[in-house]
């Protein structure tokens, strides 16, 4: 049954961040939009997520009038802590590429952006069921969906922004001859822990041990954000506090005594991961945008980055199609995104493959990856790629 018909300029499919991010630069460029997603706002605002954001995503954040709230309550981290063989080795960004990151939740992001959108009079309709999208390759792409109240809806637009994710129905909807898959699975995954207790370190640190990675971060003064690798078919059930402690403090222990301030655990995932890519991510009028372009394995926290450059590209390359009325200009964002995108995958691999034990490891693979990393912390010029690459100056 068709539904109830509404038009629109742009049609976005996903309100996480690169959905909402877009959706607010082309509301400051004039241009109308509606954004659905099946999940409800308090659903993917309690999605925990990564906690690191570039200095150009904070600039964006701030620059554009999204909020501020990532100066006043985020925190700049100058550097990070490289741990192996049982010594922490610092990189300090700002002294090697005078930039910093900043740590600021993905879920702090959302908020920022949903209050934005509601503030500025945007239509994000939240808990819609049913959403397929249509007519992708013709210059009305349409959204149908049935949204909260249980009414049937169709949106027509002129341009289709496909930001729902990695198992969305986007991305699913390009025939499959018009896209190509380029990916990359991992035998392992993160096991991720809220935990009850102060930060542990001033800054995040990363940690390559004989029994695998483990990262500690932090969510605010009395919240730690942990992970540490694990199997990808790891129960979390079947780890209690004293056993997730256990492992954690293993895996970061050294002659220097360093150890990690322990509390009650909050909260228990784990997390898979892979690299991926879709090429083109573009089907017609449609744009696919974050995840639902492509994904990155956790390490080095680019996911969200890559998802607010996603949204930056394409609002530009939207508004000069509309500006001009020559749908020509959308051609320009595939290459734009993709050039991002395969360099964060670079750098997210990288990262990974430095830092984990690969189940099959040899002793000289492990040898090997210490080799690298003493490269990595011992010469100014290594240092300063990795911090090139990590606070996002390698666009
Ligand atoms: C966090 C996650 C990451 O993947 C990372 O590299 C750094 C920090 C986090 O959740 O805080």
């Amino acid at each position: 049954m068709p539904g109830t018909l509404s038009r629109t300029t742009v049609g976005i499919v996903g309100a996480g961040p690169a959905g909402l991010m877009t959706s607010h630069l082309l509301a400051r460029a004039g241009i109308d939009s509606v954004v659905v997603d099946h999940r409800t706002r308090a659903e993917i605002a309690g999605t925990q997520r990564a906690g690191i954001l570039e200095a150009g995503s904070a600039r964006l954040l701030t620059d554009t009038g999204v909020s501020d709230r990532v100066r006043r309550e985020g925190r700049p981290h100058a550097g990070i802590t490289l741990r192996f063989g049982g010594e922490s080795h610092r990189v300090d960004f700002h002294a090697l590429v005078g930039e910093n990151v900043w740590l600021y939740p993905q879920t702090d992001v959302f908020a920022d952006l949903a209050a934005a959108r509601e503030r500025d009079g945007g239509d994000v309709r939240y808990g819609v069921t049913g959403t397929r999208v249509t007519d992708l390759a013709t210059d009305r792409p349409g959204i149908l969906f049935t949204d909260a109240e249980g009414v049937a809806r169709e949106v027509r637009c002129a341009v289709l922004v496909g930001a729902d994710g990695s198992r969305g129905v986007c991305r699913a909807a390009v025939p499959e001859a018009a896209r190509t898959h380029f990916s990359r699975t991992y035998p392992f995954a993160w096991f991720g822990v809220l935990v009850q207790a102060p930060p542990s370190a001033d800054e995040l640190v990363y940690t390559h041990s004989a029994r695998g990675f483990a990262l500690v971060s932090r969510r605010t003064e009395s919240v730690q954000r942990l992970y540490f690798q694990c199997d990808p078919d790891e129960d979390p059930a079947a780890w209690g506090d004293d056993r997730i402690w256990a492992e954690l403090q293993a895996r970061v222990r050294g002659a220097d005594g360093f150890a990690l301030a322990e509390g009650p655990v909050l909260d228990r995932s784990v997390l898979r991961f892979r690299s991926f890519v879709c090429e083109p991510p573009r089907h017609g009028n449609m744009l696919l945008a974050g995840d639902a372009a492509h994904t990155v394995p956790p390490t080095g926290a680019k996911g969200l980055n890559l998802a607010l450059s996603d949204a930056r590209l394409l609002a530009e390359t939207v508004e000069r199609a509309l500006a001009t009325r020559d749908f020509g200009h959308l051609d320009a964002y595939g290459p734009r995104a993709l050039r991002r995108a395969w360099r964060a995958q670079h750098f997210s691999y990288r990262m990974t493959t430095l830092l984990h034990r690969l189940p099959d490891a040899s002793p000289f693979d492990e040898r090997r990856q210490l080799a690298e990393l003493s490269v990595l912390v011992g010469s100014e010029a290594a240092s300063a790629h990795l911090a090139e690459g990590y606070t996002g100056l390698l666009r």
